[in-house]
């Protein structure tokens, strides 16, 4: 029951927290579980976008309408990403990206037995997001910071490092928003130096919220 705001518009939605294979039975991961981005996807098949959804959760419930596609880690991701950016009119990067990853992956589950130390050897995974704000066209661009403290100084920092039109600071120091609940308590950050920050509420709301915002900042 949307009012068409994003009628013919291509959305490109990240979700959920990338997971980086050590070994064939064992990966480094974090707490994200996609429900945020999720709800940007239902939000914008509301207001009549195509959505094409990328994401690390499988076990939650397919958006009706969206265009579906499953990955595992960070360059896989980036894969998916380059793939569907240049036909895309809006890229919501909500996913919880893993900064590093296991220098070399194990053919074998690797033994306890048979390791000589047990330290984990990590490379830099790419930024996808400062990738896309590199080579934007006329997209807009959308990115998200989880972050515990000063949250508006670092959001800014990264909504003009990565050259974005929409920056979502998160606060995730308290355990009622953030990772996994059901709600979230987000500031929204653009180029013009506006922020509009919102008290806790359901991360439905927020998608409905950010979808707005993105409408408003095509026109
Ligand atoms: O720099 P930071 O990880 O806090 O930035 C968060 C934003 O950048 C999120 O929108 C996230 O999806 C994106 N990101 C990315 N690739 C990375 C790390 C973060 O696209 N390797």
């Amino acid at each position: 029951n949307g009012r068409g705001l994003l009628k013919g518009k291509k959305v490109l939605i990240t979700a959920g927290g990338t997971r980086e294979a050590i070994d064939p039975v064992r990966y480094i991961g974090n707490y994200s579980s996609g429900k945020m981005g999720y709800a940007i996807a239902r939000a914008a098949l509301r207001e009549g976008a195509m959505v094409h959804l990328i994401s690390t959760n499988p076990p939650l419930p397919h958006p009706e309408g969206a265009d579906m596609e499953y990955v595992s880690s960070a360059v896989e991701m980036k894969q998916a990403v380059d793939r569907q950016y240049d036909t895309s009119d809006v890229v919501v990067m909500a996913a919880a990206v893993a900064d590093y990853r296991p220098a070399a992956v194990a053919d074998q589950k690797i033994k306890k037995e048979t390791m000589t130390s047990p330290d984990l050897k990590l490379t830099l995974n790419p930024d996808i997001l400062l990738g896309l704000g590199e080579r934007k066209q006329n997209q807009v661009l959308v990115g998200f910071a989880a972050e515990t403290n000063d949250v508006i100084a670092h959001g800014r920092e990264k909504l003009v490092r990565k050259n974005l039109d929409l920056l979502v600071a998160n606060d995730v120091s308290s355990p009622e928003s953030g990772f996994h609940v059901d709600e979230n308590q987000v500031s929204l950050l653009t180029p013009d130096g506006h922020v509009s920050s919102y008290p806790r509420m359901a991360k439905e709301d927020i998608g409905t919220l950010i979808i707005e915002k993105i409408a408003s900042i095509m026109k």
